[in-house]
């Protein structure tokens, strides 16, 4: 039975990736190296200092610690100035319809992100208030592919991981979910997302109606 969602938040309801591919590619000019869209896929849902230190393995390069919270620091900077003009015409096509639907069936809604700057992007698009429980980078200490951050969202709600279906558009999110022992709807292309449940590419024409329709088959962490 479902009883929750928990949503991913860049990537799935809003699409930040183009920011952080600014900023880190910005970065990456300063320090004398090329940055390549291609290579931001691999950014995609890993927590700020794991992806500094994938850019850092791209270029080459090796520094102390310090050097590496400094850099994180600018990049940071960067892509919160354009994070802050965000508004709420950014957020991905469907969502606030979707999570409208899921509020009027008295669903429960969490964020489950990685991202210290979620409160700020909830803010901007104006969805703060659709969410029951934010948990973001803030609030954990493991990054997923641990589960952590959906385990949190789950308790907070005080919804069991079998009644939590997670909405996810990278490959260690979709491992979260799993780890996690919950339902997982991957977000993009099946031929990457192989992992998930089940594949959509995006919340345009989803409806809760189609969520439901598949169970109540085990999900695949159960097969
Ligand atoms: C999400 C994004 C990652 C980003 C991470 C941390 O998982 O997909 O690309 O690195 O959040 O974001 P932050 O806003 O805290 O730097
Ligand atoms: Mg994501």
């Amino acid at each position: 039975m479902i009883e929750a969602c928990i949503f991913d938040l860049d990537g799935v309801i809003v699409d930040t990736a183009k920011y952080h591919f600014i900023a880190w590619k910005a970065l990456a000019e300063e320090l004398g190296f090329e940055f390549i869209l291609d290579d931001n896929e691999r950014l995609k849902g890993v927590s700020r200092m794991k992806s500094l230190d994938i850019l850092l393995e791209i270029g080459g390069l090796q520094f102390s610690e310090q050097q590496k919270l400094a850099m994180a620091e600018k990049k940071n900077m960067l892509y919160v100035s354009y994070i802050e003009k965000m508004t709420p015409e950014e957020t991905l096509p469907g969502v606030p319809e979707f999570l409208q639907e899921l509020r009027n069936k008295g669903i429960k809604i969490a964020l489950g992100s990685a991202s210290k700057n979620s409160p700020m992007i909830l803010d901007r698009i104006q969805l703060s208030g659709m969410f029951d429980v934010v948990v973001d980078g803030n609030s954990i200490t493991e990054a997923k592919p641990n589960p952590e951050v959906f385990l949190k969202g789950a308790e907070k709600l005080g919804i069991l991981p079998e009644n939590c279906v997670v909405f996810e558009d990278a490959i260690a999110g979709i491992e979260a979910a799993r780890n996690a022992g919950m339902y997982c709807v991957g977000i993009g292309k099946p031929e990457i997302l192989g992992m998930a449940d089940f594949v959509i590419p995006g919340f345009e024409e989803f409806t809760f109606e189609k969520l439901e329709a598949p169970f109540p088959f085990p999900p695949k962490w159960k097969a």
